[in-house]
């Protein structure tokens, strides 16, 4: 059965959402609608050949899609959601949830209580790559995680500055790129018990955080270190080693290494690394690349959505997970500020 999806928030991300519903089969799913007062997205939702609308509301009286997906900007996604979720309609929410835990929490509660699915746009979590190390890891081929290292350094352009707001606190990379490695990792290794930070503004000069240094302790008791910047010449970062997004150029390298007493996986090239015969730092390791199909994961988080629609899967990034992540992101700026370590909220 083909479900109908409306989009609030045609921007970057928010087209990125149109084009995919546009070009999946349409006995899968298609767009409804597009909601988005500026007058680029009218002509966009004519040359789709679906209803524009200048408010959320008004589209889901008349429209009433079978899901909605939110792409405005953080400080309205908790109200698109409501005005959704009031409604029965499944939504999904681009990441961050909110831009506040407790309104996250809040609306994840609400969400259960409703019965309505709400799935949030973590999107790295459908990509076959990050599945089939979780796959490995769930399936003990690491052992157990000791060590992971994940590296997120990268080159911003200058003109990305141009916009104020990226210039200040909230801004910068720590809640518009680590949350998506935080997610990774916490999909990959389990729950966060406990965040350590530092974060330094020193290589830009503005308000805003450009770089970070992280330490997670996970729940487990496996120990992360997180490199982030965003003012560095570097390949080493998800975006530009994993292709799974064109606007970035694809390098060779990694930005995961994950390692287990068994095994250590470097990731995005999926080499696992492990003694084939007797273990011992002199003897030989041998290096085995795991198969994996790549696809588009921002088309598979579509599709999941249309079976989340049809209530055929419960989302894969629930609300509360979206809360944790978020909450695992913000103790990184608490950490940094207090110096203390910062035990996030978990579900
Ligand atoms: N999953 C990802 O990798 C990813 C990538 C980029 C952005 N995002 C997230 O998506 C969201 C949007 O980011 P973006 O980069 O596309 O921003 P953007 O500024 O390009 O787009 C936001 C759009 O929302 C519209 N808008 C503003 N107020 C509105 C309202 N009241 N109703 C309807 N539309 C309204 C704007 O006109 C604009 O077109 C952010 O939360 C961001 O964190 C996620």
């Amino acid at each position: 059965m083909s479900a109908t999806v409306a989009v609030i928030g045609a921007g970057v991300i928010g087209r990125t959402h149109i084009r995919i519903l546009r070009e999946l089969p349409a006995d899968e799913g298609r767009l409804a609608a597009i909601v988005d007062p500026s007058e680029a997205a009218a002509r966009l939702a004519v040359e789709a050949g679906v209803p524009h609308f200048l408010d959320a509301d008004t589209m889901l009286d008349a429209v009433r899609p079978d899901g909605v997906v939110i792409a405005t900007p953080n400080a309205l996604h908790v109200a698109g959601a409501r005005a959704c979720i009031g409604r029965g309609i499944a939504v999904l929410v681009e990441k961050p949830l909110a831009d506040d835990l407790d309104d996250a929490l809040a609306l994840a509660g609400e969400a259960d209580h409703a019965g309505v699915p709400l799935l949030v746009g973590h999107y790295r979590r459908h990509n076959p790559l990050v599945q089939a190390a979780r796959t490995a890891i769930q399936q003990g081929r690491l052992g157990r995680i000791a060590t992971i290292s994940a590296d997120s350094m990268v080159m911003k352009p200058d003109s990305y500055f141009n916009v104020a707001w990226r210039r200040e606190a909230g801004g910068g990379p720590v809640l518009i790129n680590l949350v998506h490695d935080i997610d990774a990792l916490r999909y990959l290794c389990g729950e966060i018990d406990t965040v350590q930070a530092v974060t330094g503004h020193a290589a830009r000069g503005f308000a805003v955080e450009d770089s970070a240094a992280v330490l997670l302790r996970f729940r487990t008791g496996a120990l992360a270190t997180l490199t982030l910047s965003d003012a560095v010449p570097s390949p080493w970062c998800w975006d530009q080693t994993a292709g799974e997004n064109p606007a970035f150029v694809r390098h060779p390298g990694n930005a995961y290494r994950i390692c287990g007493t068994e095994a250590s996986l470097e990731m995005p090239d999926m080499a696992l690394w492990r003694y084939a015969g007797r273990r011992g730092w002199s003897e030989p390791l041998t290096r085995e690349v795991l198969d994996v199909r790549r696809c588009d994961p921002l088309v598979a988080q579509m599709r999941h959505f249309l079976r989340v629609i049809r209530r055929e899967e419960a989302p894969l990034v629930s609300g509360h997970d979206g809360a944790a992540t978020l909450a695992a992101t913000l103790a990184v700026h608490r950490s940094a500020k207090t110096g203390e370590a910062v035990r996030p909220y978990a579900p």
